[in-house]
């Protein structure tokens, strides 16, 4: 049975909330990934009690320094690769009245922000633009909430973004007041399910239309967060490039253990189960109604693959896959149509085009749309160089694919696959054999 390392999304959460939770919390299979140590880094540079993060997941104790504990920091806070680190800290920042300049790096000051930043000027967020409009680095000036009178913050945002949507409940946390956020689709719900654990209501309400609703009501007097018990299971977005080395590769099954199975994650299953993938779900660990996070073991066989039509309501639900789905879709039979997927051009790299040119550069056709791309597989031996684009998930997308008997992919950057998946080579080499 593999295991690959925990959910970067889940570990950025539990690291964030454990700090300022009440209380020692107990941590099992955090992500010592790049990003997660980027989030470890600022939040102990604001006074948090995170220790190091273990390269095996072994349980780390924090001890929380309360919803109001953190210090404005001497330095400036740099989210490195992580945008995830960068807008969850907008957001519980500002609620804390934290005084802060936050920074990362190309990739990451190439990324918008005023999609955070503006709606937490509701919440009384002041930022100045350090460098270009609308992006890193960004000073935070003050913050710390909105009064009573202002009523809830409300915000309709343009984009199913949980990033967005986290960002906004944390202000709300922290800041001490109602948050109600709509979005189109539902992005991930990990921020919802953990405040739950932590002893805080959230309520969500799903819309007939695909939309939803999420609510932070009012903190009551005198509460607090109560500190995490939490194992993170192992990343899907990781555990989706082994699933399709096991489906390309010639071979027996590969079985993947304590895989992360949060409906708002599990996208790329039915889409995989459409090309013609023989796959499988065991020993489903539900989730503590709607509070915890399911997992379970996947088991996935070598099977030929048919292309399939991706269409725009399935992107929110496998948004971190679209680069794995190019390569199969390069290796399945007929054209593969992905619409919808406009935010890839805004993620760790333009990602439609990294993807388009790449693909290309090893002689797959390729169309790049807007919001999209249409692949045609083929089955003959593809070789050539391709660039990761300092993009951790265009990195291994493509090593997946020169791992593959008859292939020869050279990777100009794979180490900026430790933003994700440190050790995510060598077991490439150990699973793909020969
Ligand atoms: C993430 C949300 C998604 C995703 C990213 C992680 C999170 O980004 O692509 O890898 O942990 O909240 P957006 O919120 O920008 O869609």
């Amino acid at each position: 049975m593999i295991r690959v390392p925990g959910d970067k999304s889940i570990s950025h959460r539990a690291l964030l909330l454990a700090a300022v939770a009440r209380g020692e919390s107990r941590l099992r299979g955090v992500l010592p990934g790049e990003d997660c140590q980027a989030t470890a880094r600022c939040m102990r540079a604001m006074g948090a009690h995170i220790p190091a993060l273990p390269a095996d997941g072994s349980e780390i104790r924090v001890e929380g320094v309360g919803l109001r504990g953190l210090r404005h920091p001497d330095q400036v806070l740099d989210c490195g690769n992580s945008g995830t680190t960068a807008r969850l800290l907008l957001g519980l920042l500002t609620g804390a009245g934290v005084r802060a300049t936050l920074t990362g790096d190309d990739s990451l000051r190439a990324r918008p922000m005023r999609r955070v930043t503006e709606p937490l000027v509701c919440a009384g967020g002041r930022f100045v633009e350090l460098g270009e409009e609308d992006r890193l680095p960004i000073r935070l000036e003050g913050g710390g909430g909105r009064p009573p009178s202002a009523g809830p913050l409300e915000a309709e945002l343009a984009v199913a973004s949980a990033q967005l949507k986290s960002a906004l409940l944390l202000a709300g946390l922290t800041g001490d007041f109602e948050v109600v956020v709509k979005e189109p689709g539902r992005s991930r719900d990990h921020t919802e399910r953990m405040l739950r654990q932590m002893g805080v209501t959230v309520g969500t309400t799903d819309h007939r239309d695909g939309s939803r609703t999420v609510h932070l009501p009012p903190r009551p007097d005198g509460a607090f967060l109560r500190p995490l018990d939490l194992e993170v299971p192992g990343d899907l977005s990781s555990a989706a490039f082994l699933m399709a080395l096991g489906l390309l590769r010639e071979g027996g099954p590969l079985e993947l253990g304590n895989v992360g199975l949060n409906s708002t994650r599990t996208g790329i299953l039915p889409v995989l189960r459409r090309m013609g993938a023989r796959l499988e779900v065991r020993d489903l660990r539900d989730s503590e109604g709607g509070a915890g996070e399911p997992a379970g073991t996947v088991e996935v066989h070598p099977s030929r693959l048919q292309a399939t039509d991706v269409t725009p309501s399935e992107i929110p639900l496998l948004l971190d896959e679209v680069p794995l789905l190019a390569v199969l879709a390069a290796r399945a039979r007929g054209t593969t149509r992905i619409r919808g997927a406009e935010e890839l051009r805004v993620k760790e790299s333009d990602r439609l085009a990294a993807l388009a040119r790449n693909l290309e550069a090893l002689g797959v056709a390729v169309e790049e749309y807007p919001d999209g791309l249409d692949i045609t597989g083929s089955e003959g031996p593809l070789t050539g160089a391709v660039g990761a684009e300092g993009d951790h998930r265009i990195a291994m997308a493509f090593g997946v694919l020169g791992a593959l008997p008859g292939n020869r992919v050279d990777v100009d950057d794979p180490a900026v696959a430790a933003v994700s998946y440190p050790g995510f080579w060598d077991r490439l080499a150990e699973l793909a054999g020969p």
